[in-house]
């Protein structure tokens, strides 16, 4: 990382693609008549999952260079896999498949992950399911493997005890073939890239406030995606051209989707230097960010409905708040424990290795500005968790210091290109 350092970062760049918007296209793909183009998808570890489930469930998925392209003869065409579905890192394709193995009736899988999955709690989509009718055994009623047996669904009118769009999603996958009306309420409004899409490929579906309406049974047909950047890998190059002095980058073609674009608010709040452009699009809003170095951050208060707009972000919004002008807090995300790591003891562990100081809250953190000089030899951990990564790097250059990191690879569950990407930006001051 050395040559990362002493210098500043400018210039115009393409983040890749949405993940969340990737793994949906492969999905509703899979269970449509027809071919899907999906333009630019996010080609890394986790999608190329969701890719390769798909394909041992019987469609047809090919590489096309920068893009996807999927062949299929609808959800009745899907046959049950011959192996297990092994899901890697990817919360999104264990959470969403099994909404979508659970209501395809006639399939029997098994699915399993790696050693982050086998911890994260599955039984928070299961336990809808079940209501609907579907037949899935878990390990200790709570973990992967999950066991998936052939039953017919009944729709489900379901109150959200969290807020999250995984749970949201299995459910609307599962009630996509049911004879009915699925409702699903939510707390806070999570992401809605499913809600979006299965109207593009033809899905009765409804939105109203924190209500979702599905009418189960239309035909889908197959629907060209174009995957805008994802803003989740944005966020690292926002916070970064924030703090680094002199730094100006520009992000193009990033989603802007509102129920994901939490970090511009909060950036707007602390008086940072950001300049949307956005684009005319038919589907997913997106557009271009600019960031400029901003010395006079003011600090950030976050709770409630603004979390899950912007819940993957907050161990990178963590840093930028160490480079505000007072104390920030975060409250309201007790789910960030319950990410690839818990994050909030993730993040405060390893940026207290830097002098950080916080007061740890069951549900966020407070974080007081400044910092100190690590110690010699000091060894931070990435957790196998990718934005826990991103998030060292950027505080590392960001205090201008060389670090070990015990293993970097899940980088490339979501942004393969990071560091290649900053080495792009970087220039001399
Ligand atoms: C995601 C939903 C969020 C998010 C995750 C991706 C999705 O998880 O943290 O990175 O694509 O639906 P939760 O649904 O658990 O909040």
């Amino acid at each position: 990382m050395k040559q990362l350092l002493n210098g500043t970062f400018k210039g115009t760049i393409r983040v890749p693609g949405d993940k969340s918007i990737t793994h949906r296209a492969l999905m509703l793909g899979a269970l449509s008549q027809g071919t899907t183009n999906i333009y630019r998808p996010l080609i890394s570890a986790d999608t190329l999952r969701t890719f390769e489930n798909m394909r041992q469930l019987g469609a047809e998925i090919t590489r096309e260079g920068d893009d996807f392209k999927v062949i299929s003869n609808g959800h009745d065409s899907l046959t049950s896999p011959e192996q297990t579905l092994y899901t890697g890192n990817s919360g999104t394709t264990t959470r969403l498949i099994t909404g979508l193995l659970a209501g395809l009736k006639n399939i029997t899988a098994s699915v399993e992950g790696d050693a982050t999955i086998a911890k994260r709690p599955m039984d928070r989509v299961v336990i809808p399911l079940s209501d609907m009718g579907a037949d899935i055994s878990l390990k200790n009623d709570k973990y992967p493997p999950v066991n998936i047996y052939p039953a017919v669904l009944k729709p489900l009118e379901y109150d959200m005890p969290i807020a999250s769009a995984q749970v949201k999603s299995a459910i609307l996958f599962a009630g996509l073939f049911t004879d009915g009306e699925t409702i699903v309420h939510e707390t806070h409004q999570s992401r809605n890239h499913s809600e979006i899409m299965m109207a593009q490929f033809g899905a009765d579906i409804s939105v109203s406030g924190t209500t979702v309406k599905l009418n189960g049974g239309s035909k889908l047909s197959a629907a060209d995606v174009t995957v805008p950047g994802d803003i989740s890998s944005a966020a690292f190059l926002i916070v970064l051209g924030l703090i680094i002095e002199g730094a100006d980058i520009t992000i193009e073609n990033i989603s802007l989707n509102e129920t994901r674009a939490g970090i511009i608010d909060v950036v707007k709040e602390m008086g940072g230097s950001i300049t949307i452009t956005e684009h005319d699009s038919t589907g997913e809003k997106f557009g271009d960010i600019r960031v400029e170095y901003t010395p006079d951050l003011k600090p950030f208060h976050i709770d409630g409905d603004i979390i899950p707009r912007l819940i993957d972000e907050i161990p990178i919004l963590a840093v930028l708040a160490v480079f505000a002008s007072g104390a920030s807090t975060v409250r309201g995300s007790e789910e960030l424990r319950f990410k690839e790591t818990d994050r909030i003891t993730a993040v405060i562990a390893e940026l207290e290795k830097f002098g950080v100081s916080f007061e740890e809250y069951d549900d966020g953190f407070k974080v007081s500005p400044g910092h100190s000089t690590i110690k010699q030899d000091q060894l931070f951990k990435g957790y196998h968790d990718h934005r826990i990564i991103m998030m060292l790097i950027v505080m590392a250059i960001a205090v201008n210091t060389n670090i070990e990191i015990d293993d970097s690879s899940a980088i490339d569950v979501s942004f393969p290109s990071f560091v290649s990407d900053l080495e792009g930006l970087r220039k001399d001051r």
